[in-house]
């Protein structure tokens, strides 16, 4: 049968409340809440002797391997290189033989992301895909599959995917640290017990709409704006800039928080609104004080924060969007729904056609 919006406005604001459900089936393919432990499906390399993975995706996919890559280097001490599909593929790293490529797609038909994991292919590395779609061209030619289940993603702008892909990246990176020996059976029940508090932590979210909508309004009103995070939080930020451009035709770009006043410091003024992922995590204090930065500039601080940083965050924020406070490994995992509701709100205030932008495709089969 056709799949409905079951009374949302459009299939992304649909989507955008599968969030919880998809996190939690996501994690059930892979968790065994018992034991507290991840288990993947058998595959033909051994996480523990891999010495060096390669992450590459496009669009939204990119930025969750982006996350991975935070994860896998901090967490599992596995070496990691990344880039975009169109790029990896004619870069032509020299790789180990027994490297493993991580490929990241929704559709699993991207024609980059195909392109590059060919191209690796040649190269006598293992592919591992992470897809949403089981029986695509890519599950077909990679060595395994991790899927995410996520469901059909009508809505072109990806917005459940992209959760379910970083809940089998979080996976994936306590599965390859516990073969390499960096996780004991404690720190391994800690991460696990963050990653099965998430669909609850996430369901709460949506208490925040009054004040997503409330930021709404002001981002509605520019013409460009900035979008800041450090760390795991610097991938999300990129997604909200790329959602925001995607959807609401504004201009966004995404910094590194650290970065800003190498460059993009200059831009601000009051008519460029800064949308800065700022909760409680080890980088919260150096983040702040970039925004401090900002803010002494004329800058109009919009953070999305959390519980435990809220009180800090409201001292120099124009406006704010408090989240509960989870483990920080799974943080940017619950700081995406925030940034891509925003995105939703303001290209509802903007009136444009939400699920079908202008010059995008669902999957884009050409490279
Ligand atoms: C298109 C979409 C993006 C998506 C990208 C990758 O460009 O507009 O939203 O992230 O493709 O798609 P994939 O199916 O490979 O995840």
């Amino acid at each position: 049968g056709s799949i409905g919006k079951d009374g949302y406005r459009h299939f992304m604001e649909k989507e955008l409340h599968e969030h919880p459900l998809v996190i939690g089936q996501t994690l059930q393919r892979m968790v065994d809440p018992a034991s507290r432990r991840v288990f993947l499906p058998d595959m033909p390399f051994d996480l523990a002797t891999v010495p060096r993975a390669v992450i590459t995706a496009c669009g939204s996919a990119f930025y969750a391997g982006m996350v991975g890559r935070y994860w896998l280097e901090a967490i599992a001490r596995l070496p990691v290189d990344i880039d975009v599909a169109s790029e990896m593929r004619y870069r032509n790293p020299p790789l180990t033989e027994g490297s493993l490529g991580l490929l990241i797609s929704q559709s699993g038909e991207t024609a980059d992301t195909l392109a590059a994991l060919r191209s690796l292919r040649q190269k006598a590395i293992h592919i591992l895909s992470v897809l949403n779609v089981e029986h695509s061209t890519m599950a077909r030619e990679s060595d395994s599959v991790l899927g995410t289940v996520a469901g059909p993603e009508i809505s072109v702008a990806s917005t459940k995917a992209f959760t379910a892909q970083l809940t089998v990246l979080a996976c994936l990176t306590i599965a390859t640290a516990r073969a390499r020996g960096m996780l004991d059976a404690l720190a391994e029940e800690e991460l696990v017990a963050a990653l099965l508090d998430l669909p609850s932590r996430a369901a709460e979210v949506f208490t925040q709409g009054a004040a997503i909508r409330r930021l709404a309004g002001v981002v509605a009103e520019a013409r460009d704006v900035l979008y800041l995070g450090r760390g795991s939080m610097f991938p999300i930020a990129m997604e909200g800039a790329l959602k925001l451009k995607e959807i609401s035709y504004i201009h966004a770009e995404a910094y590194a928080a650290g970065e800003m006043k190498h460059g993009p410091i200059s831009l601000i003024d009051r008519t460029v609104p800064i949308v800065a992922s700022v909760p409680y995590t080890p980088l919260f204090d150096k983040t702040l004080s970039n925004l401090q930065e900002a803010k002494a500039r004329g800058g109009r601080l919009l953070v999305f924060t959390d519980t435990k940083g809220a009180d800090r965050v409201s001292a120099i924020a124009e406006d704010m969007v408090v989240l509960p406070h989870v483990h920080d490994f799974v943080a940017p995992i619950l700081q995406t729904i925030p940034v891509q509701m925003l995105a939703y709100e303001v290209a509802v205030l903007k009136g444009t056609d939400v699920d079908q932008p202008r010059n995008l495709a669902k999957s884009v089969t050409v490279e």
